[in-house]
């Protein structure tokens, strides 16, 4: 992975909470999050006591790299949102300042975290779908956020063996939105959804999270 190619954008605790309908029951189980990338869920439910493991390609870049390429970015990806806020609900988020200022503060609070996280193993770096360096079942829940499915450009293959790979190591995975990055429903996410349901229970939710218009539906699989 090149580090010119790396756009960071992170969210926090409060919106996987809602994306992915954690309740506190979750929060005391086992987590993992793919494609975690810069969000503070790790740091901030950690320090709360729950168990978060986080995976992600870019943690096999340093903290000050992935600081210089955020500040690289972050006015892009603003104006971008800018240009197209009529795609977004400004209803909780009231502005895009707003909005630059709870990344930025998500990315902050794990960009101190990073070096701690890693050395006490919750940031490992890894790109699905390789085989990841645990047993079977060892989590209870596996969480992707704006990431699986929304990226269709990376096609049917590489996600059902990349669900496959999370289904291995967890009893229960949840994808959030299920739309592509238009806000569009996908004809990958129907055939991945039905590929699932030939094994596994999968159910579509509607979650308390919207912001980016039609993405507050959440797929959960489970055994
Ligand atoms: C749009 S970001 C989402 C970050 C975070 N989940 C959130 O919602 O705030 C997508 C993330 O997926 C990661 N990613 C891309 N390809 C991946 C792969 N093959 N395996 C795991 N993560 C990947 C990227 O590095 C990036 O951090």
């Amino acid at each position: 992975m090149k580090l010119e190619k790396v756009v960071p954008w992170g969210r926090n605790i409060s919106e996987y909470r809602e994306m992915f309908l954690l309740s506190e029951d979750d929060m005391k189980k086992r987590i993992a999050g793919f494609g975690d990338g810069p969000a503070s869920f790790n740091r901030q439910a950690s320090a709360a006591g729950s168990d978060v493991t986080s995976f992600d390609p870019v943690y096999s870049f340093s903290a000050q790299e992935l600081r210089e390429r955020i500040n690289e970015v972050r006015d892009i990806i603003i104006d971008q949102m800018r240009e197209n806020s009529e795609n977004y609900v400004w209803d909780r988020i009231k502005s895009v300042e707003e909005l630059e200022s709870i990344r930025m503060s998500a990315m902050e609070m794990f960009l101190e975290d990073f070096g701690q996280g890693k050395r006490e193993g919750r940031y490992i770096c890894h790109e699905l779908p390789e085989r990841l360096p645990y047993d079977d079942l060892s989590f209870d829940i596996g969480l992707s956020s704006h990431f699986l499915l929304m990226y269709d450009a990376l096609g049917y293959d590489f996600h059902i063996a990349a669900i496959s790979e999370m289904l291995r190591v967890c009893k229960e995975v949840r994808i959030f939105p299920l739309c592509d990055l238009d806000s569009n429903a996908s004809e990958l996410t129907e055939r991945v959804i039905e590929y699932f349901s030939r094994d596994y229970k999968t159910e579509i939710l509607k979650t308390d999270y919207l912001f980016q218009k039609g993405a507050d539906k959440m797929l959960k699989i489970r055994r």
